[in-house]
């Protein structure tokens, strides 16, 4: 398995950070300090913290190959950069298992990276020809097991909730008359027959390509359950970084900040305060009011950068709240695999 994802990291293009300025200035590295990039990519964030203060950085993937890549990196900066194969979910327990229980700041840069995204035997681009897989690490469930399997009702509600895809029941039926689907362009031919282009130029088949993507590999409860995880690995003082690409995910993340900061509107003001927020101390100052974009210029070196949406928080001396998923108590509509 390992040296298939070898394989995988030689073929790789060259990944454009995000609004690394802005991340590596909200983050605040200082000297001593010890950071996680808890997606790690092609190591840019990593790199740009480490440059910025003489501090130490776990880089975090569950991507296997983009950590091959990434020890010439740690060669750069001996003993200030450990690698850790693994989800973000478990950011806890992959630093506890190497003794270290607070960090003071955690950089999230979430979605695809170059590597995946031009490695078409990866199947996570419409535009090149692969097998329809989608993993971004050693998971199990892929791309061709939804398309395949999964029946009507379930595939159209993934397609409409995860990539907010208005026109989600006709791309399910039209994908289960179609089965057996195998590879990344059939698929988004398919799609483009029942999809009309919006007038934006975006291809009929990015949301779909967007909600197997987030279903196969767990995207939003991995994102859930990061936050809840750094609230409690957070030194006070300590910063939370994110850049989302998705409004569902950036509205997550806004969710979260604003409740953790005592900021989250009530449903109505006839309503009492919920028990949760009554009973917990505000564990997070939101440091960004408003939201912080790319830059023109950025989005015309970068147009990847076009959606990217970054919010920053940082954590006070209050104790965690109890680690209850906020999206899980909503309930979603299907129980992620
Ligand atoms: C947008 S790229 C990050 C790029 C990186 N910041 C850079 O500048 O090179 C996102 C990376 O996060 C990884 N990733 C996504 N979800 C993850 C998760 N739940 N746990 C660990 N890594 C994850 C992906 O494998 C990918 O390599």
């Amino acid at each position: 398995m390992l040296r298939f994802f070898m394989t995988l990291s030689r073929k790789k293009g060259v990944h454009a950070p995000v609004l690394l300025r802005e991340s590596v200035s909200f983050l605040a590295p200082h000297g001593d300090g010890l950071y996680v990039d808890a997606t790690f990519g092609g190591g840019s964030y990593s790199v740009a913290i480490l440059g910025a203060a003489n501090c130490r950085v776990v880089g975090i993937d569950r991507d296997p190959a983009a950590l091959v890549d990434g020890l010439i990196v740690t060669r750069q900066f001996p003993g200030r950069l450990t690698l850790i194969e693994g989800c973000f979910s478990n950011i806890a327990a992959l630093l506890a298992a190497r003794g270290l229980q607070t960090v003071d700041g955690v950089a999230l840069d979430l979605g695809v990276s170059a590597l995946q995204l031009d490695t078409p035997e990866r199947g996570f681009s419409f535009l090149a020809d692969g097998p329809l897989d989608m993993r971004m690490g050693r998971s199990e469930l892929t791309a061709a097991e939804i398309v395949n399997t999964y029946a009507e009702p379930q595939l159209a509600c993934i397609i409409r909730v995860l990539g907010e895809e208005r026109l989600a029941r006709r791309v399910a039926r039209t994908i289960i008359a179609a089965r057996p689907i195998t590879r990344t362009i059939a698929l988004a031919a398919l799609i483009r027959r029942v999809v009309p282009r919006t007038s934006n130029g975006v291809d009929p088949a990015t949301r779909t390509f967007q909600a197997l993507r987030l279903c196969v590999n767990n995207e939003i409860e991995e994102l859930n359950r990061v936050l809840i995880a750094s609230e409690q690995i957070l030194a006070p003082g300590g910063r939370l970084v994110v850049v989302a690409f998705h409004s569902l995910e950036d509205r997550i993340i806004k969710r979260f900040f604003r409740e953790r900061a005592g900021n989250s509107p009530r449903v109505s003001r006839h309503r009492p305060e919920t028990s949760c927020r009554r009973r917990h101390k505000y564990t997070f100052n939101i440091l960004t009011t408003k939201i912080i974009r790319p830059s023109k210029e950025e989005i015309l070196t970068n147009p990847r950068a076009r959606s990217a949406r970054l919010r920053a928080a940082e954590r006070t001396t209050a104790p965690p709240w109890p680690s209850e998923s906020p999206d899980r108590r909503r309930g979603l509509p299907w129980s992620v695999p």
